[in-house]
């Protein structure tokens, strides 16, 4: 595999999957908490997406867009459902996150005439075009950043950038007003929750404060539900906490269950033109959209907000009984958990080095995800220090006390030193 699409955390090689499980070459089990970045929102093996997709396969209207077929114009109209808005609208469908923040942000900048994108530190969009130059992970790390971007700081309940977490709100809020005075900004592009930057979940009321700061200036506000949307925070949409009624919405990942699709659903004056300017031949395949439409079915059939709400609380409070000093290791993980925060089934926990400093353990992080995974728990980890969890919404109580208890054991042996530098060296993640 080439290197440019290597992220590898442990040597781990799997030969299967089902539900929030996984199995490797040599039949080992692990539960699994990373849901592959989110994008098996079911599990892996869902039922009813492989059997949508066993029957679209054998039947495919075409393999794209250009003869119109059944399955994508009922998905776009499901999408158009569950982003509801009142001017006339229009659904792309892609083949990821990545080229439906692309697309929204080229077409964003094409109908309003203007150059600016406002975009957030550490954010991230996607791999390529647009959308990689203004993510801020990827600029930090060395892409080239788009000569209109503007970048401001992203509020850290945690760790807040100015004195206070309200202070930190309005100096973000500032800054992003600043940027709009200019009268040049076509897009604001944000994430409900910022995830691959270190999983921050923003204060309330932050994400309708910069909804109507867009209105202010008359300027679209675009919503990257890519990876945290579709239920795991425990309402359909990451956005939904706010209450706020975004211009363009994002999705990819969970939505085809583990087929690739991506889609963006914004203003018909936005994504009409120009014509012909985002063309991916199996771009909206009836394959991927059949999928993506089991998926959908299921989500709403069976409530899964509320699953995920549900276990999202019972998942949080076995982190903070951690935290609490109460691990069956006798509570020593409590002095290296500095945060734990989420909602729903998105889930971070930020590793410290103490919790006098709360200086981030970059080190121990790395040594912990590979623990893990030693000890059967596939987590991946985001920002310098955090454990991002976010497992198939499929997952079992009885899997996330496991997962907790292999957490607490995994912070306590690496603490003692189980892992070495040389065990983390070929895989240090990000
Ligand atoms: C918030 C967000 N947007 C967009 C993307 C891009 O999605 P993909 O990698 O599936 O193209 C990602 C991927 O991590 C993401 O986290």
């Amino acid at each position: 595999m080439a290197g440019v699409e290597k992220l590898r955390f442990y040597p781990a090689t799997m030969r299967s999957g089902s539900g929030a499980r996984l199995t490797d070459l040599d039949g080992r089990d692990y539960v699994d908490l990373t849901a592959t970045w989110t994008a098996a929102g079911l599990g892996y093996g869902h039922p009813r997406v492989a059997a949508a997709v066993a029957d679209a396969l054998g039947g495919q209207p075409g393999s794209g867009l250009s003869i119109m077929h059944e399955n994508a114009v009922l998905l776009a109209e499901r999408l158009l459902e569950l982003v509801p808005g009142a001017e006339d609208r229009r659904v792309y469908l892609g083949h990821a996150g990545s080229d439906a923040c692309d697309v929204a942000l080229r077409c964003a900048r094409a109908a309003t005439g203007k150059r600016g994108v406002v975009a957030f530190q550490h954010s991230y969009h996607g791999g390529f075009g647009l959308a990689q130059s203004v993510s801020g992970v990827l600029v930090e790390g060395g892409a080239t950043p788009d000569p209109h971007a503007v970048f401001v700081p992203y509020p850290n309940p945690f760790r807040p950038h100015r004195g206070t977490v309200e202070e930190s709100v309005v100096d973000s809020l500032s800054q992003v007003e600043e940027a709009l005075k200019g009268g040049d900004v076509a897009v604001i592009a944000v994430e409900p929750i910022l995830s691959d930057g270190g999983f921050i979940v923003p204060p309330q009321g932050f994400l309708s404060r910069l909804a109507e700061l867009a209105r202010a200036y008359d300027t679209l506000l675009m919503v990257d539900e890519v990876k945290m949307g579709l239920a795991r925070p425990g309402r359909m949409h990451a956005y939904d906490s706010d209450g706020i009624a975004p211009d363009i919405v994002c999705f990819g990942k969970s939505l085809g269950g583990g087929l690739p699709i991506g889609a963006a659903v914004g203003p018909a004056w936005v994504f009409d033109g120009p014509a012909a300017s985002a063309l991916l031949t199996m771009a909206g395949n009836s394959v991927c959209a059949a999928a993506a439409l089991a998926v959908l079915d299921e989500l709403a059939e069976n409530d899964y907000p509320a699953r995920a709400a549900l276990l999202g609380e019972h998942f949080i409070d076995g982190l903070r009984n951690l935290q609490d000093g109460n691990g069956l290791q006798g509570g020593r993980s409590a002095r290296y958990i500095g945060d734990v925060r989420g909602r729903g089934l998105c889930i971070g926990l930020e590793l410290v080095l103490d919790r006098e400093s709360n200086d981030v353990a970059p080190d121990m992080t790395r040594k912990v995800v590979y623990r893990m995974w030693q000890l059967g728990v596939t987590v991946f980890s985001v920002g310098e220090n955090v454990l991002e969890i976010t497992p198939p919404l499929v997952i079992t109580s009885e899997d996330i006390d496991q997962a907790v208890t292999v957490i607490d054991q995994a912070i306590c042996d690496v603490a003692d030193g189980y892992v070495t530098d040389d065990d983390v060296a070929p895989y240090s993640g990000w």
